[in-house]
């Protein structure tokens, strides 16, 4: 089995982020490029250690993290399935069948409805995919602009988010500071209930309750 610092510096790899990174910003998405691969990466490996899963889960994990959105740069609408072909093309010699069978599943699930989820590394993927909410996602520099996108609006107002794991309360918890003169709460449930659904039926799958806290408030 490679290495996530194996894969993430494999040349295919990087350019397919590269690129699309390149596409998300023509079409004035957040960030989908480098950052946020590397971000969901590490959460993801972090996630399943505090978990008390394996070392080789982690592992993967982190490949999957850093892979999911490399579709993104064929098309935006079945990016996830893409990104799973395109994981296969590359490294089908490379890992055992297993490996990449666990790893294109979770790709392929992780912007789904019909979510289902057949490993703890599809489950941590979302976790910390939908959790990446920060201003550093925002990629427009002009604050007028900003202020008129929605999405932009909620990352540039997200100052804090975090994601922890209680193993005695059984919850997974997502912690965020929002800063509320920027962009009402509301606005944030308005875009992100659906993210918030998929991150408590990745919870559930691992055994655990999801929680949201937002500004000191727990809501879930
Ligand atoms: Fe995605
Ligand atoms: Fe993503």
């Amino acid at each position: 089995m490679l290495t996530y610092s194996e894969v993430k510096n494999n040349a295919q790899v990087l350019n397919f982020v590269k690129q699309t990174e390149t596409a998300m910003a023509a079409l004035e998405y957040t960030n989908h490029g480098l950052r946020h691969a590397e971000l969901v990466a590490e959460r993801g490996k972090k996630l399943i250690k505090d978990l008390g899963l394996s070392k080789e889960e982690g592992e993967l994990a982190a490949v999957a993290g850093f892979c999911h959105d490399m579709g993104n740069f064929m098309t935006r609408t079945y990016h996830h399935y893409y990104g799973a072909l395109l994981f296969h093309q590359i490294f089908q010699d490379k890992f055992a069948p297993e490996e990449v069978s666990t790893i294109m599943q979770a790709i392929a699930n992780h912007d789904k409805d019909e979510m289902n989820f057949t490993s703890a590394v599809s489950a941590v993927l979302v976790l910390a995919d939908k959790s990446d909410v920060d201003r550093s996602r925002v990629t427009e520099t002009d604050i007028e602009k900003v202020k008129k996108d929605i999405h932009d609006r909620i990352n540039f107002a997200t100052r804090e988010s975090k994601i922890k794991v209680d193993k005695q309360k059984k919850r997974i918890t997502l912690t965020l500071k929002i800063d509320t003169n920027f962009c009402p709460i509301m606005e944030y449930f308005e875009v992100f209930t659906e993210r918030m659904v998929f991150c408590r039926k990745a919870a559930q799958f691992l055994g655990y309750d999801f929680g949201l806290v937002i500004n000191k408030f727990r809501l879930l």
